[in-house]
């Protein structure tokens, strides 16, 4: 059976105060939370505050993610952080391919594949991130899009590696803009992805990945959105650095 997880990618918010605070809030009010046995949450701080995370982590229900990693091997690579790293810090997901990676950094499906690569051969979960932007959606290239990121992202992998991969369907569009995507456009992309991961693995894999919604997702919306056959959950942007928020979708599950 899938997990549902509900992913808060903090981005590059919060100071270490406002992190501890509301690190401290998640842990009290995941304590009192009756959540479903299959749900997982997952918090992606900043790199400065992984390791505040995951010491809170330890006594709490949540598992704690980063928002990048280097596609290279340790050495010589002045400001970047290796999966090797990551995985000595206790970190478990990993954010991949985000779209704000892919516009200001220039990530391209071939460095999300090499990302996802290095995070595999660690034991970290790579939360792989795909979604088309305004002018793709106009022009109804929105599958297609879809499409080549997961086969040039991550078509390589076996069955047993795919199965370890959390997919999150984030239409650059809905994200930080208020413009939520529609439970059925969201669905009707998330049961394409899912029948892609079928052709290529089967439908016994395909039935083991969690597929997350993203953009503008919040207490209001999660609901409906977390009850599409194909939605497993929710990346979670603005709305998780306010634990009351996160802490409704979380519930929303
Ligand atoms: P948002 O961001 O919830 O603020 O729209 C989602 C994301 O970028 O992961």
């Amino acid at each position: 059976m899938r997990k549902r997880i509900v992913a808060g990618n903090w981005k590059m918010n919060l100071t270490f105060e406002e992190a501890d605070e509301l690190l401290d809030e998640l842990m009290t009010e995941l304590e009192q939370a009756s959540l479903p046995r299959d749900a997982q949450v997952v918090v992606c701080p900043p790199f400065p505050f992984l390791e505040m995370t995951t010491d809170y982590a330890n006594d709490s229900y949540f598992m704690v993610g980063a928002q990048n990693v280097s596609e290279r091997e340790p050495g010589a690579y002045t400001g970047e952080v290796s999966a090797e790293m990551l995985k000595s810090c206790d970190v478990q997901f990993c954010i991949v391919g985000h779209s704000e990676r892919r516009a200001y950094h220039g990530e391209t499906d071939a460095l999300v594949a090499a990302k996802v690569n290095r995070l595999l051969q660690n034991g970290l979960r790579p939360i792989v991130c795909v979604g088309e932007v305004l002018a793709e959606r106009e022009e109804g290239r929105q599958l297609e899009v879809v499409g080549r990121q997961l086969s040039e992202g991550l078509f390589h992998l076996d069955a047993s590696q795919m199965a370890g991969v959390v997919v999150a369907y984030e239409p650059v569009w809905a994200i930080g803009t208020g413009k939520t995507a529609t439970p059925a456009q969201a669905q009707e992309i998330h049961a394409h992805i899912r029948s892609l991961l079928a052709s290529r693995y089967g439908d016994a894999t395909a039935q083991e990945v969690s597929i997350l919604y993203g953009g503008s997702c919040k207490p209001s919306n999660a609901a409906e959105l977390f009850g599409c056959a194909d939605i497993d959950g929710g990346l979670i942007g603005g709305a998780s650095l306010k634990a009351a928020d996160f802490m409704a979708i979380v519930k929303a599950l």
